[in-house]
C-alpha cells in the first residue's frame, strides 16, 4: 500500500515535469521573456529621467566602505589611521553618489545612440561635477595622504590585508580621476550637444 502511494507520487511528479517542458517548448517566440523585456524597458525609461549609479560602481563603493569599517575595528595604529581615512572618505563618497557617479548610468544608452529630452535632467549633476572637480581632486589628495599613513601603520603591525586595502582605495581614486569623472562630465557635454543646449 505504502509503495503504491509512493509510485503514484512519482508518476504525478513525472507528468508535471513533462507538461511543464511541453508548455515551455510550444510557447510563441519571445512570450516567455516578454514580461522581463517590458520591465527592462521601464527601468531604462526611468534611468533617463533619474539616472542611477551603475551597479558595479555602487558595489565597489559598498565593498570599500565595509573593508574600511573592518580596518577601523582592527585597533592599534592601523585602526586609528583607518579612522582618519573614514572621516575624509565618507563625505566624499556622499558627494560622488549624489552627482559624480549617477551620470555614468546613462553611458550604455548613449552608446546605443539613444538620447532623449528627459536626459536633460542629468546636466544639473554634470555641471555641478565640473564646478566641484578641483575640490574633489583635493579631497582625493587628502585621502591618499591618509591612506599612505594607514598603509605604513598596517605594514608595521603586520596587518597586511590593510596594506592591500590602502592600495585598492588609492587605485579607486586614480580610476575616478583618469576615467570616471571625465566620463561623467563628457556624458553632460554630449547630451548638451545632442539636445542643442
Ligand atoms: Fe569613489
Ligand atoms: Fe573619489
Amino acid at each position: 500500500m505504502k509503495s503504491g502511494v509512493m509510485l503514484r507520487i512519482i508518476i504525478a511528479i513525472m507528468c508535471g515535469s513533462v507538461f511543464a517542458l511541453l508548455y515551455i517548448q510550444f510557447l510563441p517566440p519571445g512570450k516567455g521573456t516578454m514580461k522581463s523585456a517590458g520591465a527592462l524597458e521601464e527601468i531604462r525609461k526611468d534611468q533617463t529621467v533619474k539616472p542611477k549609479i551603475p551597479q558595479s560602481l555602487k558595489l565597489e563603493h559598498e565593498e570599500l566602505h565595509a573593508e574600511l569599517a573592518k580596518a577601523v575595528k582592527a585597533g592599534g595604529a592601523t585602526g586609528s589611521a583607518a579612522e582618519i581615512v573614514a572621516k575624509l572618505l565618507h563625505p566624499h563618497f556622499v558627494k560622488e553618489e549624489e552627482y559624480a557617479l549617477p551620470p555614468l548610468g546613462l553611458m550604455s544608452l548613449l552608446a546605443e545612440g539613444k538620447v532623449t529630452p528627459e536626459m536633460e535632467g542629468v546636466l544639473e549633476m554634470t555641471d555641478k561635477l565640473k564646478v566641484e572637480l578641483p575640490r574633489m581632486l583635493e579631497e582625493h589628495h587628502n585621502i591618499v595622504e591618509a591612506l599612505k599613513k594607514l598603509s605604513a601603520a598596517a605594514e608595521k603591525e603586520k596587518k597586511t590585508e590593510y596594506v592591500r586595502f590602502a592600495e585598492k582605495l588609492m587605485l579607486h581614486a586614480r580610476n575616478e580621476e583618469e576615467v570616471l569623472y571625465p566620463a561623467a562630465i563628457l556624458v553632460g557635454e554630449y547630451i548638451k550637444l545632442k539636445l542643442n543646449k
